[in-house]
């Protein structure tokens, strides 16, 4: 994970993840008046602003593992917890949120079961099984990306309504390279200079991205 190195070029590159939160707003009820929100894994805010001018709440807090706070102004949060999501401990709140950022959970179901016990409606969006598959393909590594029906089943043991919909995206480039640095600038993967003759035979123009939105509520 690259992302503290890459904060700076992030907005300008994630294309991808600015859909992903414009359309995860729509599995949000905009009419209903929620008292506490917590986003986890907010980076620059990219989600956190479309939150702050679409829903009706009473505090917002915020949290990612690097500190992000110069990317936000202090009165659009009540706390922010620099803290890894999957062992810090938080308290109820009326909804937890999270885009883009699930997918780097070591253990997703421990965090589910830990979210479970704090919120009755929980929103994300993730990248699932297939995501960046040119990359897998040529470098052979990839996240432990999850398929969404596996999510799924997850999250039917802690919520009792689910809702879920899965989203395809292919970035075109034009050349191999700048798909290669417009990953890196996202924090999705550094690539070491160790890996200069296999960067260089690296030949798709394409990045596929996959990605799973869900709804869950008690
Ligand atoms: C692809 S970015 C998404 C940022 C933002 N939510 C958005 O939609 O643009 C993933 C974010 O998750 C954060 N992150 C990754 N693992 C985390 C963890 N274990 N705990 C908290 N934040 C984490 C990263 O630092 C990064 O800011």
């Amino acid at each position: 994970m690259n992302f503290n190195k890459q904060f700076e070029n992030y907005d300008y590159n994630a294309i991808v993840q600015k859909e992903v939160a414009k359309k995860l707003l729509t599995f949000i009820d905009k009419s209903k008046k929620y008292d506490t929100i917590l986003e986890l894994g907010c980076g620059t805010g990219i989600f956190t602003k479309i939150i702050k001018s679409n829903l009706i709440f009473s505090s917002l807090d915020l949290n990612d593992i690097f500190d992000t706070t110069n990317y936000f102004d202090k009165n659009i949060y009540r706390n922010f917890f620099i803290a890894n999501m999957e062992s810090f401990q938080f308290e109820n709140y009326s909804l937890i949120v999270s885009s883009s950022a699930f997918q780097w959970a070591e253990n997703l179901e421990n965090l589910i079961k830990n979210i479970s016990k704090n919120t009755n409606e929980l929103v994300f969006s993730i990248y699932s099984k297939g995501n960046l598959i040119e990359i897998f393909n040529h470098f052979g590594v990839s996240l432990n990306y999850k398929d969404s029906q596996e999510i799924l089943n997850i999250l039917k043991k802690y919520y009792t309504t689910v809702k879920f919909e899965e989203e395809e995206f292919t970035l075109n480039f034009p050349t191999p390279l700048k798909a290669l640095k417009h990953l890196k600038e996202t924090g999705v993967t550094g690539f070491s200079t160790s890996n200069y003759s296999k960067i260089k035979s690296f030949n798709s123009n394409i990045l596929t991205y996959k990605v799973s939105y869900f709804s869950c509520k008690n």
